[in-house]
């Protein structure tokens, strides 16, 4: 594992040494001070995330990494926190207790005909109320603040980045009943939202290439890909 002390982004910083690294290089830091998240957008930080990336190269199955990644996440985190129970908002938003408590942004590579990924996971472990509060974020909070513990930093990163390696080998079809029992989308009335424009659906089932299966008003089915769409609850974020 690199240990970094400051980094503007860890995805970034893999990103640009791709050349260099070997397969399944993690890198870590201290303090991230420009996080990406989905959908172009900033993924706020002070020094009580953890940021963590790994470079997968050429991975057999690139495009579910991004699943395999929330339940590698999932099951650290309960290792880590034993009284806590992990949900995932599809595709992969870990969820504990309502609140997001970690993000995970999948950037991929293409050459030729060959794609390596950087699977880049952001962990809230410690950061306060008022963090959430300033960067505006009301559905996020930190394991601290839900749990009042804290854990080993660098064994939760050492954790997590061996899950995310183990199953982008072997791929989302081993995780895949896993991955549907703990979806919290599931089962509920969400607002898909593509290039601004909202949608309202059933969240039905989770494909086996891991595309979310929704129903419509009329009960037609139709197949949800997570790079294209955002999935909000009615009422709220879940
Ligand atoms: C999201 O929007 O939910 C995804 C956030 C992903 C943040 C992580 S932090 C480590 C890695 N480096 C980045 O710049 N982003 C990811």
């Amino acid at each position: 594992m690199i240990i970094l002390d400051s980094v503007d982004s860890t995805n970034a910083y893999l990103k640009s040494r791709r050349n260099e690294l070997s397969d399944c290089a993690a890198v870590t830091a201290r303090l991230q001070t420009a996080g990406r998240g989905r959908m172009g957008r900033a993924w706020a930080a002070n020094d009580g995330m953890l940021p963590l990336s790994v470079l997968l190269k050429k991975p057999p199955f690139p495009a579910t990494i991004t699943l395999c990644a929330a339940v590698a996440v999932c099951n650290a985190l309960e290792r880590a926190f034993p009284e806590v129970k992990t949900h995932i908002k599809w595709p992969n938003d870990i969820i504990v207790s309502g609140f997001k408590v970690c993000g995970i942004l999948c950037e991929s590579v293409c050459f030729g005909d060959s794609i390596d990924i950087i699977c880049g996971i952001g962990v809230n472990l410690t950061q306060d109320g008022d963090f959430f509060a300033a960067a505006e974020l009301p559905h996020a909070s930190s394991l601290k603040l839900l749990t009042g513990m804290e854990c080993d930093r660098m064994a939760l990163a050492e954790d997590i980045a061996s899950g995310v390696i183990s199953l982008s080998r072997t791929g989302f079809k081993c995780v895949y009943e896993q991955y549907k029992s703990r979806c919290i989308t599931l089962g509920r009335q969400v607002k898909l939202i593509e290039n601004g424009k909202e949608s309202l659906a059933f969240a039905e089932d989770i494909a086996q290439n891991g595309f979310l299966v929704c129903t419509d008003d009329r009960g037609v089915r139709f197949e949800v890909n997570s790079g294209e769409v955002s999935v909000r609850g009615l009422m709220d974020y879940i």
